[in-house]
């Protein structure tokens, strides 16, 4: 997958932007603050979801731009599985909307969608950012939210399946601290918590044994060693259950659990059992210590490990379509080997990859592997 055009509105720090594209890899330099991250925030709401900030859409608009312009857009065309592809995602604010009410809006080949998840037919986008260098010593809430990501390209569905769970949990929580003895009402959230719970599980062991195969295959046959090779592993009651028993049997288990364990929830504010509770154990492979004992580069390689071996599972997926890789401040905690070998494995993937970093010596090794760009406050040159 390639963009060759990209073309920003009133999104983050540029007023207008459009860059044309060759399909190789992108280098992004600049200061800090130039706005390089920003564009690769801008890529990834080309593709379902909030984006690789997480950010609430109302935070993207320009600020400065006068209060009659409360929206941005993002515009690119794409190569891809399905030809050359013009996709558009923008955003009105609700607030200023005239007529359709605002919100986010998706065309694809100037039509537009119902909703964004028809984006995901056409372009693949994940990526790789600073803020998840402390993954693997962070929250286990980091991780799952990873994870999710993860399982999302395997099975669509798995986004709105975690949505209606935690919808669902939280208003039994809050029938639980209201003192509700509402039975049937709680039995019947309760229900819907225990086909979407297994749902989840089922999604995330089946996506994870299928990555850890692939990580086990690549990382134990790679003479190269530059990533060292990842163990994955889910931790989690009901994902340990269903590779044990079958999924009705893990179902109602946790039916009847979660009904039993109303007084307990309640006294402790919220659901003590569930896939809301699960983590995501990694293990560096050659040394055989958990990720979190490493070192900070060394986690940064089993993350670069793991989304590449992600990168080939959905090239797979995808006619051999590698997807978009928005590689942030990449080169940090990087050695040179292990920057070199990475620039080698996107070029073996044949990704479109994004990467940005300060200092454009840290690229050398690209050459003329790759196109660059230099940005400089909400305008780009290339060089
Ligand atoms: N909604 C916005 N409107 C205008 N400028 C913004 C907006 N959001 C962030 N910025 C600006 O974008 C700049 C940060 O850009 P970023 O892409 O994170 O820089 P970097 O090149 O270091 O990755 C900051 O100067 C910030 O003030
Ligand atoms: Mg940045």
């Amino acid at each position: 997958m390639a963009l060759t055009r990209l073309t920003l509105s009133q999104f983050r720090n540029y007023e207008s932007l459009r860059l044309d594209l060759e399909s190789r890899p992108v280098v992004l330099t600049g200061a800090n603050g130039a706005g390089k991250t920003n564009l690769l925030e801008a890529i990834s709401m080309l593709a379902p979801g909030r984006g690789l900030r997480s950010a609430p859409f109302a935070e993207l608009v320009r600020a400065g731009g006068g209060a009659t312009s409360r929206q941005w857009g993002v515009a690119a065309e794409l190569i891809g599985p399905q030809g050359e592809t013009r996709l558009g995602t923008s955003w009105t604010d609700p607030e200023y909307s005239t007529g359709n009410g605002g919100g986010r809006q998706v065309k694809i080949d100037g039509v537009l969608q119902k909703s964004s998840g028809a984006l995901s037919r056409h372009v693949r986008v994940t990526w790789l950012t600073p803020s998840m260098d402390r993954l693997f010593t962070g929250p286990a809430a980091d991780r799952r939210r990873f994870l999710d990501r993860l399982v999302l390209s395997f099975d669509p569905d798995h986004g709105t399946r975690v949505q209606t769970f935690e919808k669902v949990m939280r208003e039994r929580n809050r029938l639980l601290e209201q003192g509700s003895s509402n039975a049937a009402w709680l039995s019947g959230l309760e229900q819907q918590m225990a086909e979407a719970g297994i749902a989840i599980a089922a999604a995330r062991s089946a996506a994870v044994n299928e990555l850890a195969a692939l990580l086990a295959r690549t990382g134990k046959a790679s003479e190269s060693g530059h990533f060292p090779w990842v163990e994955i592993s889910l931790e989690g009651e009901l994902e340990r259950q269903i590779s044990e028993l079958p999924a009705v049997e893990v179902e109602e288990k946790y039916r009847r659990m979660l009904a039993e364990s109303r007084a307990q929830d309640a006294a402790a504010g919220r659901t003590l059992h569930g896939p809301h509770r699960s983590d995501l154990n990694v293990v560096h492979g050659p040394k055989g210590i958990a990720a979190s004992y490493c070192s900070t580069g060394e986690q940064k390689a089993l993350l670069v490990g793991i989304v590449l071996a992600h990168a080939r599972v959905i090239r797979a997926a995808f006619e051999g379509f590698a997807p978009l890789l928005l590689l942030d401040e990449i080169s940090a905690h990087l050695d040179e080997n292990r920057r070199n070998g990475l620039f080698d494995e996107l070029m073996e993937l044949g990704a479109q990859a994004w990467m940005t970093g300060t200092d454009l010596s840290l690229f050398s090794a690209l050459g003329d592997r790759a196109q660059y760009l230099a940005m400089d406050d909400g305008s780009v040159k290339r060089n």
